[in-house]
């Protein structure tokens, strides 16, 4: 296998691909009120037989084995169904053991999800991450800038849904001093309660993350929670997790025992990317929704694959690739400080919705 090898050793494995740059929320965290400056056109985003040509090669030729769709909102895409149909010579069930793919997941804001479900699941969808930073309505309307009352039962409901299809479910939580930091050890009860909402199995995780700066996010140090004091928070709740940690994961993974001193079958994460970051195992390569490579989230440089998606020059693409994987930073797209020179460098490049986390 010729596999997708940084100057630092680290093998490829993981490719997460953006399906659009919109989304149907406005989180302060992600992107400016007004939405990302220059939207990709539809006419600009990699068609569905490009995306499904370029999954292949990475696949099958490469050595990629786990593939996640992400946005944006990646259930906007106009096309959706269509991507799914061309994705499937790689992420389908049947075609799996020939692929070579292990784990097809997508990242979603969960409002269109319920309605998609049928689909994904028959695309050979395993896991859903699922992005909710509130479970109060009036605070999912001033984080999101869009109406609460409306969307956060939407939501809800499709956490369950989700679970009840049989997806690994994960909740993703950004933590913001002063917006919804208070509420970590509810949302571990809430989520821990399934079986009184009727559902047979919890989410895999609910995971905090640390606030990270891209452009237009109104990050500052003092909105960010670190990962000391966000288990500090929750400390009489947390257990130390026996599984042997993945080196490849975001995520530093805990037990939950509830308030009345169960322990239940969910786990608590925290994705700390900026107290303490996990650049040492990436493993990880994105596809903007304008069919740039970008091989690190911190990192500006970028290669526009199109020229060759569209040749179906697979070659030259993987020479592309390899050539900006050489030049792939060690750590934090090669700034030097998490809190000092890394929200400096972000503020000049894209909102998070533009590259897809
Ligand atoms: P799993 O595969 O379920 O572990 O999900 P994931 O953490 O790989 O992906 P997800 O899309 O759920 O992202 C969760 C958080 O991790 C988001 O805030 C992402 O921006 C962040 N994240 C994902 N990949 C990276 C990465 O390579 N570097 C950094 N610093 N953060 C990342
Ligand atoms: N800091 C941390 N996580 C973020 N996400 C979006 N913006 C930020 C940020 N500034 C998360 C979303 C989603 C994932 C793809 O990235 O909540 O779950
Ligand atoms: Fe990988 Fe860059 Fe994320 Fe570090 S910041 S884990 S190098 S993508």
């Amino acid at each position: 296998m010729r596999w997708l090898r940084d100057g630092f050793g680290r093998v490829h494995t993981y490719l997460r691909i953006s399906l659009t740059d919109k989304c149907n929320l406005r989180c302060r965290y992600c992107m400016p009120e007004a939405g990302v400056p220059n939207p990709t056109p539809n006419a600009a985003l990699l068609t569905p037989s490009e995306l499904g040509g370029l999954a292949r090669y990475l696949v099958q030729e490469r050595g990629v084995r786990k593939l996640r769709l992400t946005g944006g909102e990646p259930l906007l895409r106009h096309d959706l169904l269509e991507v799914l149909r061309a994705l499937r010579s790689v992420t389908g069930r049947e075609q799996r053991a020939a692929s070579g793919l292990h784990a097809f997941g997508l990242t979603t804001n969960a409002v269109h999800l319920e309605r998609y479900l049928p689909a994904l699941v028959a695309s050979g969808l395993d896991a859903v991450n699922i992005s909710l930073d509130t479970l109060r309505a009036d605070r999912f309307t001033a984080l999101t800038r869009r109406d609460g009352q409306a969307h956060l039962p939407r939501v809800l409901r499709a956490v369950d849904a989700a679970v009840d299809a049989g997806l690994r479910v994960r909740v993703n939580c950004v933590v913001m001093r002063g917006r919804n930091d208070d509420e970590l050890e509810t949302f571990c009860e809430y989520f821990a309660q399934a079986p009184a909402r009727g559902l047979s199995e919890m989410v895999d995780a609910v995971r905090f993350i640390e606030y990270m700066p891209f452009e237009g996010n109104e990050w500052h140090q003092g909105k960010m929670v670190s990962y000391a004091e966000m288990r500090q928070r929750l400390q009489p709740r947390l257990l130390r997790d026996t599984a042997e940690p993945d080196r490849h994961d975001t995520t530093k993974y805990w037990r939950y025992r509830t308030r009345d001193g169960t322990e239940v079958p969910l786990r608590v994460g925290f994705i700390t990317s900026m107290s303490e970051h996990f650049c040492a195992g990436c493993n990880r390569l994105r596809i903007t929704a304008n069919g740039h490579l970008r091989p690190c989230l911190f990192g500006r440089h970028e290669v526009d694959l199109r020229p060759f998606v569209q040749r179906d020059d697979w070659e030259a693409c993987g020479a592309a690739i390899d050539a900006a994987l050489l030049r792939k930073a060690f750590a934090l797209g090669g700034a030097s400080s998490a809190l000092n020179d890394l929200p400096q460098r972000m503020a000049h490049d894209r909102p998070m919705t533009a590259i897809g986390g």
